[in-house]
C-alpha cells in the first residue's frame, strides 16, 4: 500500500509526513529534542481536534484526544479493540510474544484469567516482606557508604541506585533468588539484566529499522535481543520449578504463583467458548516472568528517579511526607514496616498519584482496532469511524498535562488528588496505569515498591538538589528517553545531621 494515505483519505488533520520518517520529528530522532515536550505542545495545539493523525515513521497511528472516544476505545466498544500494538509487529515469534502484554484475543483473555489472582492484595501482601528487605538492603547501602566516605552527604545518580534496587526486586520477587547488586555490584543477574531489559540504542535503532524496512530485516533475520543472555534467565526459572518441585519449597514470589496459576490452568482444563487457546507451558510461565523483568526493570526505576527528583525540588512536599512517615514510625514502635502500614499513608498516596501525573513511566499507550466500527455519540452524530488493524493511541502525558484537565499542570502538587479535590478531575483524562480490562495488572505491586523503597529513603536521609541536578527536567529529555543526559544526580543528607 502507499503510504502516507490514510489520514487524507479518513480527513483526519495530521501534519505533512516526511519520506521514511513520517511525523517523528528530525530533531527527536537525532537526539536533540525531546518527543515527549513535543507529544504534549502538538496535543495541546489540536485542542479542536477528537483525533489526530500521526504517521510513526510508515504507520499511522490514530491519536484519540476526546475523552468519550477514549472511553469507548477502553471500556464499551473494548470487544472492537482488545490487544495492544505487537512491540515490534514483524520480528516474528518470540519468547516475547507469550508475554501477557504481546498475547492476543482469547489467549490474552485465557492467560489474563490465570494471572490476575495472582495480583490480589493478599497475594501481595505475603510478598511485601521481600520487597521490603530489598528497600532496607538500598538504605543500608547508602548509610555504609556515607560512612566510607566520611562528608556527612553523598551525591547519588539515582539511575544507577533505583536500577539496582529494582534489579533487586524483581530477582526476588519475581525469579526467585536474592541478590544484592548495591554489594556485589557485577552479579550476572543484574548485568546480564540491564542489558536485556535496557533498551540500547542498538535495540532502539533495530525496531526502527524494522519500522522502516520490515521485510528486509525479518530476510536477514536480525533478532532484537541475545539468545544466550534469554537462556540464563530460562534456566534460572526452569531450575528454580524444579528445585522447588523436588523439595517441596513454597516462597511467596512470582515463580510460585505462576507455578500456582499453570497448576489451576491446566485443571480448568479450556474454557468452552473459547475460539484460540491459550496455552499455560513452562515457556509461557518464563515470558511472563521476562515481561515483569522488562516492565520491572525500566518502568520502576524511571518512576524513582522522577521521585526522587520532584522531592528534591518540592522541599515543602518531601517535609509533609516526612512528618507523615514519622507518624507511621512512631506507630510501628520499632517493630518493621508492613503492608497494612504502608497503605494507610494518605499523603504518600497523594505525592505517587501526582509523580504519575507529571511523569508517567508509560507516557502512552495503545489499541488496535481488531473489527470495523462507527461510533456516534447520544445524538447519533458520527464521532469516528475505526476499520480493522488502525492503531489508536492514548496521549496519556499529554492529557494529563493539558491545563484544561490539570491547572498549572507544570505544578507538582499532591493535594490536587485529596479527597475533596479530585471531583474536580475529569473522568477519562488521568491514566497512568490504562484503562478497562487491558489495564496494568501490576498497578499495586508497583505502588507497593515505590512506597517502600521511599518510605526508608525519606526516613533516613533529606532529598537535595545536586550541583549535577538538571534544572529545567522536560528540556533534558532528549529523544524518545525518558532520562536526562545529565542523568539523576541527587544529594542525600542524612536526617538526624540535618
Ligand atoms: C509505576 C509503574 C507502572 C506503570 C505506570 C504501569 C503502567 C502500565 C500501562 C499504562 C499499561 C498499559 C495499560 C493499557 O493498555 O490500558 C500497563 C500494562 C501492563 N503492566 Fe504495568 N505499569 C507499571 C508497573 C508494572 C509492574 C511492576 C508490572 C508487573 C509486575 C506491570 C505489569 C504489566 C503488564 C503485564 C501489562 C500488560 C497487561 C495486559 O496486556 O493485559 N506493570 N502498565
Amino acid at each position: 500500500m502507499a503510504p502516507y494515505k490514510t489520514f487524507r483519505e479518513r480527513g483526519i488533520v495530521h501534519d505533512t509526513p516526511k519520506p521514511l520518517i513520517g511525523n517523528i520529528n528530525l530533531l527527536v530522532l537525532l537526539g536533540r529534542a525531546p518527543f515527549l515536550k513535543l507529544l504534549v505542545d502538538r496535543y495541546i495545539e489540536l485542542k479542536d481536534h477528537k483525533i489526530y493523525g500521526f504517521y510513526n515513521m510508515r504507520e499511522p497511528f490514530f491519536v484519540l484526544r476526546d475523552v468519550e472516544l477514549i472511553k469507548r476505545v477502553g471500556i464499551q466498544d473494548f470487544e472492537h479493540f482488545i490487544n495492544h500494538r505487537p512491540m515490534i509487529p514483524e520480528a516474528g515469534a518470540s519468547m516475547f510474544t507469550k508475554s501477557l502484554k504481546e498475547l492476543k484475543d482469547d489467549k490474552w483473555r485465557e492467560m489474563r484469567n490465570t494471572l490476575t489472582p495472582s495480583f490480589t492484595s493478599s497475594k501481595l501482601k505475603a510478598m511485601f516482606e521481600l520487597i521490603n528487605e530489598c528497600s532496607v538492603e538500598g538504605v543500608r547501602y547508602i548509610e555504609e557508604e556515607l560512612l566510607k566516605a566520611n562528608t556527612g552527604e553523598i551525591e547519588l545518580e539515582m539511575k544507577d541506585y533505583f536500577g539496582r534496587f529494582a534489579n533487586d526486586v524483581i530477582a526476588s520477587a519475581a525469579f526467585g533468588i536474592k541478590v544484592n547488586s548495591f554489594v556485589d555490584k557485577k552479579n550476572q543477574f543484574y548485568t546480564l539484566g540491564k542489558s536485556v531489559a535496557h533498551f540500547s540504542y542498538l535495540v532502539m535503532l533495530k525496531v526502527m529499522l524494522y519500522g522502516i524496512m520490515p521485510s528486509v530485516m525479518k530476510a536477514l533475520r536480525i533478532k532484537l535481543f541475545n539468545a544466550k543472555k534469554i537462556d540464563y534467565f530460562n534456566s534460572l526459572v526452569f531450575d528454580a520449578m524444579k528445585y522447588r518441585t523436588e523439595h517441596n519449597i513454597i516462597r511467596p514470589d512470582m515463580i510460585h504463583l505462576l507455578m500456582e496459576a499453570k497448576r489451576q490452568f491446566q485443571q480448568n482444563g479450556i474454557p468452552e467458548h473459547s475460539t484460540e487457546h491459550a496455552e499455560f507451558n513452562d515457556e509461557d510461565l518464563l515470558a511472563q516472568c521476562l515481561l515483569f523483568f522488562f516492565v520491572g526493570f525500566e518502568i520502576m526505576s524511571a518512576s524513582l528517579c522522577f521521585l526522587t527528583y520532584e522531592l528534591c525540588q518540592n522541599p515543602a512536599v518531601q517535609a509533609k511526607l516526612y512528618e507523615e512517615i514519622l507518624s507511621v514510625g512512631q506507630e510501628l514502635q520499632g517493630k518493621p514496616l508492613n503492608y497494612n502500614m504502608l497503605s494507610k499513608m494518605k499523603y504518600m498516596d497523594l505525592v505517587i498519584s501526582e509523580l504519575l501525573r507529571l511523569w508517567p513511566p508509560a507516557f502512552s499507550l495503545d489499541r488496535v482496532c481488531g473489527k470495523d466500527i462507527d461510533m456516534f455519540d447520544e445524538n447519533r452524530e458520527l464521532l469516528a469511524k475505526f476499520r480493522k488493524g488502525d492503531v489508536v493511541v492514548i496521549p496519556i502525558i499529554a492529557m494529563q498535562r493539558d491545563p484544561d484537565n490539570f491547572p498549572e499542570p507544570e505544578l507538582f502538587k499532591p493535594e490536587r488528588f485529596l479527597e475533596e479535590n479530585k471531583g474536580n478531575i475529569k473522568p477519562f483524562t488521568y491514566l497512568p496505569f490504562g484503562l478497562g480490562p487491558r489495564s496494568c495488572i501490576g498497578n499495586r505491586m508497583a505502588l507497593m515498591e515505590v512506597k517502600s523503597i521511599i518510605y526508608h529513603l525519606v526516613s533516613k536521609f533529606e532529598l537535595v538538589p545536586a550541583e549535577k541536578t538538571v534544572q529545567n527536567m522536560m528540556q533534558s529529555l532528549k529523544g524518545f528517553n525518558m532520562q536526562p543526559k545529565q542523568k539523576f544526580w541527587i544529594k542525600l543528607v542524612p536526617r538526624e545531621a540535618a
